[in-house]
């Protein structure tokens, strides 16, 4: 039988302090309102002291491996989704990997922007089918707040901070990850992207890096999401003769309500089969789809064999769509 990546345990940290709607209209111009029609979103999550990237990614990965019933020391591989790293080296799962005392691991960090959790989904269920004992910790983590123009008002309102957890083995039943569907298109990177650090080298420094914010034409990002995931879905469906009907649960990155509405009415899925929390959160890249699955979970909205469907949507472009049984 062939093994597969199967979910043992979740978890999920956000930072304490909450920004709303109405702090922002201090900030820039802007209006409840405003935000609420556009996006959806309230509040959002951001990171203070002693939250940075690394200590939300420990504190989730805590209570998945509690969920789990599993030790720190039973892990095999850490594995960090993220784009805002405490540090560009070490990765953040190294810095994880310290602070949690997962000993036995190895450890880094991936960047597929906003899909970082589902490439990194689908890369556990590779390592899973050639070696099924092995035990990853599986995080999507970011602090997207250190990188945000809070002078911006098209990026400010839509971004938080967060991080969610998973902890990933075989089941031995064969069942988990059922199928993937992961693209990129680097053409269109400059519809939505962010800086490094400037070089320290000045042969390369460029004039006008003006540091590290997110940009963002939002208009077409918001256009390229909705064909793409509706795309990723359905192309994922039919090639395994399945139909949206099939599907018990369907948790989509969270950036905007009406991207979320716009896929939904496409691929005629109804809102109580759809787990939404953008509203509380807002956008939190690699974190969103790990934090709402720990919040289902803990919900008790999954039972055991339910078919889950994740999609994705975010820069490089990068998107794609995973099944996959609870
Ligand atoms: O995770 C994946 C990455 N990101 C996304 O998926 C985000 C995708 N894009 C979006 O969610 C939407 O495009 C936004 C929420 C960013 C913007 O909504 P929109 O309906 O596409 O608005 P727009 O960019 O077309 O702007 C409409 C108007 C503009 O004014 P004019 O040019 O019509 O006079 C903007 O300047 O709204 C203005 N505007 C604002 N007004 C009040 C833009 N941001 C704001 C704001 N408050 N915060």
């Amino acid at each position: 039988m062939v093994k597969r990546a199967s979910i043992l345990g979740t978890g999920s940290c956000l930072p304490k302090r909450l920004l709303t709607n109405a702090d922002l209209e201090k900030m820039v111009e802007t209006s409840d309102e405003w935000i609420t029609t556009r996006t959806g979103i309230h509040t959002r999550r951001i990171a203070g002291k002693g939250e940075d990237n690394y200590l939300l990614a420990a504190n989730a990965a805590r209570k998945a491996l509690q969920d789990a019933g599993t030790e720190p020391d039973e892990i095999d591989l850490i594995v960090v989704a993220t784009m805002t790293p405490h540090m560009i080296m070490p990765s953040c799962a190294c810095f994880v990997q310290a602070e949690i005392g997962a000993d036995n691991a190895f450890a880094y960090d991936i960047n597929a922007a906003c899909t970082g959790y589902l490439y990194g989904l689908d890369l556990a269920d590779k390592y899973i089918c050639s070696r099924e004992d092995m035990k990853i910790l599986l995080i999507g983590s970011e602090t997207l707040s250190a990188r945000v123009n809070w002078k911006d008002r098209n990026t400010c309102i839509l971004f938080g901070d967060g991080a969610g957890a998973t902890v990933i083995s075989s089941r031995g039943d064969g069942k988990g990850v059922y199928d993937s569907n992961l693209c990129s298109d680097g053409r269109l990177w400059h519809l939505l992207y962010m800086h490094g650090p400037k070089s320290l080298n000045p042969e390369i420094v460029q004039d006008g890096n003006d540091g590290s914010y997110i940009r963002m034409i939002g208009r077409d990002v918001f256009k390229h999401a909705v064909r793409a995931m509706e795309e990723a879905v359905q192309g994922l469906l039919d090639k395994n003769n399945l139909t949206i009907d099939d599907v018990d649960l369907m948790i989509p990155h969270q950036a905007n309500v009406r991207i979320l509405h716009k896929v939904m009415e496409r691929l005629g899925v109804p809102e109580e089969k759809v787990y939404i929390n953008v509203n509380k959160y807002g956008n939190t890249s690699a974190a969103s789809i790990p934090v709402a699955l720990d919040e289902a979970n803990r919900q008790g909205l999954l039972n055991r064999g339910d078919l889950l469907l994740f999609c994705s949507f975010g820069g490089g472009f990068t998107w794609g769509s995973l099944l996959m049984h609870w």
